[in-house]
């Protein structure tokens, strides 16, 4: 027998890092190093037992079970852990200069049809009416022309389109619209709305077995894209939304808050086709250049 360390407790973190030395991919070598010593420091640091052991692979396989392909599982247990906010926050980083982002979440999973600027977007006459716009601008303030702004959000009963295909009418809250001469955009939708997540699979039970609630607070999701810079995944949080301080999925941060104020004004009313009084909702974004790296 070589002199070759065989597995034991204390040693058993190094010994799998070993049997990964031949690695040809040195960041697939990292990744895995650095997972199996994590690994292992968690199952010493709380001493799985052998029936959490079973529990837990009891857990990932009704994760995997969950998960079709218009429902996953498995991003919605990262999300509740907050690593999907950790991935995205690391590798989106502003410093300070531009638009933050978040999560993406699990329904942008049709295309947002094409709208022209000025659109009503709530095709179910639901909600209270809102003006959403702003304008979009690189670094400089630059505005960016023919920017591409792809919006969805929850309807009034806290549900998105795709969720009731025989309920919403298709494109139900979506839009895509492109941004004017100046960087700007403007559309009709309702005040977004508080809703929770699916929480009728696993990672509802961890919620509940947690007292955890499911809840995100009412938000309007975003992309923002512009040739040359780097497009943003983000929402805007309705400033007086319960669930503020307790979203299910981390997705709050404090720059992306908004006030929704109401406008009493029947012309400015008139004049964007809406009923008085409304709602307004104003969202600038900047954008990072795509060569400029944040500092
Ligand atoms: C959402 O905001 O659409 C969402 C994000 C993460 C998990 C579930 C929903
Ligand atoms: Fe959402």
């Amino acid at each position: 027998m070589s002199d070759v360390q065989l597995f034991s407790e204390e040693a058993s973190a190094e010994v799998v890092a070993a049997s990964f030395r031949h690695t040809p991919d040195p960041r697939l070598e990292r990744v895995l190093t650095s997972l199996v010593h994590h690994l292992h420091a968690f199952v010493k640091d709380v001493e799985l037992t052998q029936q959490e052991w079973e529990s837990a692979v009891d857990f990932l396989t009704r994760t995997g079970h969950t998960s079709n392909e218009v429902r996953q599982e498995f991003i919605l247990l990262s999300d509740v852990l907050g690593v999907s906010m950790l991935v995205e926050t690391i590798n989106h980083r502003t410093g300070g200069a531009a638009t933050e982002s978040t999560v993406l979440g699990p329904f942008h999973m049709v295309e947002s049809p094409a709208r022209a600027l000025g659109d009503d977007i709530a095709l179910d006459g639901k909600g209270t009416p809102c003006l959403v716009s702003g304008r979009v601008t690189g670094p400089d303030g630059e505005p960016l022309a023919g920017a591409s702004v792809d919006v969805w959000q929850a309807n009034e009963d806290g549900f998105y389109d795709v969720q009731q295909p025989t309920v919403q009418p298709a494109g139900n809250l979506r839009g895509l619209f492109r941004t004017d001469q100046d960087g700007r955009f403007w559309f009709r939708s309702v005040v977004p709305r508080y809703y929770p997540i699916p929480d009728d699979g696993p990672v509802g039970e961890l919620l509940t077995a947690t007292g955890r609630h499911p809840n995100r607070p009412a938000h309007l999701h975003f992309i923002v894209a512009a040739e040359g810079h780097r497009p943003v995944t983000t929402h805007v949080f309705v400033a007086d939304s319960p669930y503020l301080d307790s979203d299910a999925v981390f997705g709050v941060k404090g720059s992306l808050v908004r006030e929704v104020p109401e406008v009493d004004d029947p012309a400015r009313a008139a004049e964007a086709g809406l009923p008085n009084p409304f709602r307004t909702l104003t969202v600038d974004v900047t954008l990072l250049r795509t060569v400029e790296e944040p500092s």
